[in-house]
């Protein structure tokens, strides 16, 4: 029998609301790591007010944007564009991106109901996500993979499921990728051209993923930011024209990356009328609308001749040849980039535990800026790859390009057997 001070005590326990000691953040918030590429970037930032650097390291072009573009901006504040505009974007600019939807991607899209502006490719990833997925669900994510996509998949509350790209060419192990689709995956994220290896996938590859998304009705998230940049003649495809793909991919892209303006915060997605629909809903709480007089001036970035793409391709295409012969020459291992602007290498040659301590050594005894390759890969992962990005001027390109080379030498003078 309990005593009346036992009773007394459980029965209070019960309905205790006294204040209990708990964390301040949410689990969901503890399970996302720190940028390490911005937090890097935040150190070259620090490092370069002392010290002149040579940065091939965040994926920022560094040429300016095209002058047409900052006329068009600085007229579209002065006309007073400069209050809130329609949430799912200017329909101009609707308009606009379905023009080049239909004319570079052969996507057939409505601008008012398929087509949605958003504050860069970023916030498409990630309420694409909100919207789809529910606690547990499956997300299958392409290993190397751009930083964000694995924060985007917890916040959702998804479960991350890798599928590792095989070395050294980066293609699938097709065994692999259909293992991991099962009734529990809601999607998959894409980045296509891919970031950080520079693979641009192949029809082949892509039909292999959208019959596994059919058969398993699983929605692509298709990252498309690099679609611009694809080398050697090749053809950007979009995944969402391979027969059945159209309703179950969701196409982003934007601005930042072909236009240089990565500060610009602009960026889109097309996706069927039902889930573009349920999208918006969730954009509009996010981030209201993308900033009104850049989405102006976007409809003349998105009217820009051909030329200004050959252009940017040719000038980026020289960028990574000369590069990639410096890195080769310097010992460095890494398929030629089809596509994007990274040069993706294993690091091994140069002797060093891991990436970090080769990122660590290149930055400062070298002052060349690169990113640590653990960055791309699921938390932990022991891995030995740097990235170098080439969207940079030619002196910065032939500077780095010397520096590679240096590198390479006063290595293999630590590992004679040249290991
Ligand atoms: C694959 C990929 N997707 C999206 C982004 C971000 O794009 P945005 O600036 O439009 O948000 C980046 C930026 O580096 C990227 O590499």
């Amino acid at each position: 029998m309990w005593s009346y001070n036992e009773f007394a005590n459980w029965f209070a326990a019960l309905f205790n609301n006294d204040p209990q000691p708990r964390s301040k953040f949410s689990a969901r918030s503890m399970l996302v790591r720190d940028s390490n590429i911005r937090e890097a970037a935040r150190l070259v930032a620090e490092l370069s007010a002392t010290t002149n650097l040579v940065n091939l390291g965040q994926g920022l072009p560094e040429y300016p944007a095209p002058f047409e573009l900052k006329e068009a901006a600085k007229a579209a504040i002065d006309a007073d564009f400069n209050q809130y505009s329609d949430t799912r974007g200017y329909a101009i600019l609707r308009q606009a991106i379905a023009a080049k939807l239909g004319r570079y991607n052969g996507i057939k899209a409505n601008p008012d109901t398929e087509v949605t502006v958003t504050c860069g490719a970023s916030e498409a990833l990630h309420v694409s996500l909100q919207t789809l997925i529910n606690p547990g669900d499956e997300v299958i994510i392409i290993e190397p993979f751009y930083e964000n996509y694995h924060p985007d998949v917890i916040m959702a509350g998804g479960v991350p499921r890798y599928v590792r790209l095989q070395k050294p060419d980066y293609t699938f192990d097709y065994r692999q990728l259909a293992a991991a689709f099962n009734n529990k995956t809601r999607a998959i994220l894409l980045t296509n051209p891919h970031n950080p290896t520079g693979r641009v996938f192949t029809h082949e590859e892509l039909r292999m993923i959208g019959d596994l998304c059919q058969k398993w009705g699983v929605v692509v998230i298709s990252d498309e930011i690099y679609e611009h940049l694809v080398y050697d003649g090749r053809r950007h495809i979009s995944i969402a024209t391979l027969p059945g793909m159209e309703d179950c991919t969701i196409t982003v892209s934007g601005l930042s990356k072909t236009f240089g303006v990565t500060g610009w915060r602009l960026g889109y997605f097309h996706a069927s009328p039902s889930m573009t629909k349920q999208i918006r809903r969730l954009h509009d709480y996010i981030t209201l609308a993308a900033p009104s007089p850049l989405q102006i001036a976007a409809v003349t970035a998105l009217g820009m001749p051909d030329t200004f793409y050959s252009g940017m391709v040719a000038k980026y295409q020289g960028a990574r040849d000369e590069l990639c012969a410096a890195a080769a020459e310097a010992g460095f291992k890494f398929p030629k980039p089809e596509g994007a602007y990274y040069l993706f290498s294993d690091s091994s040659h140069l002797g060093f535990a891991n990436d970090k301590a080769a990122w660590e050594y290149l930055l400062r005894q070298h002052k060349l800026v690169s990113v640590a390759g653990y960055c791309f890969y699921r938390p932990e992962t022991h891995s030995n790859n740097l990235r170098f990005c080439f969207a940079k001027r030619p002196a910065t390109i032939k500077i780095g390009a010397g520096l590679l080379k240096v590198i390479g030498e006063e290595r293999r003078a630590f590992a004679p057997t040249g290991k």
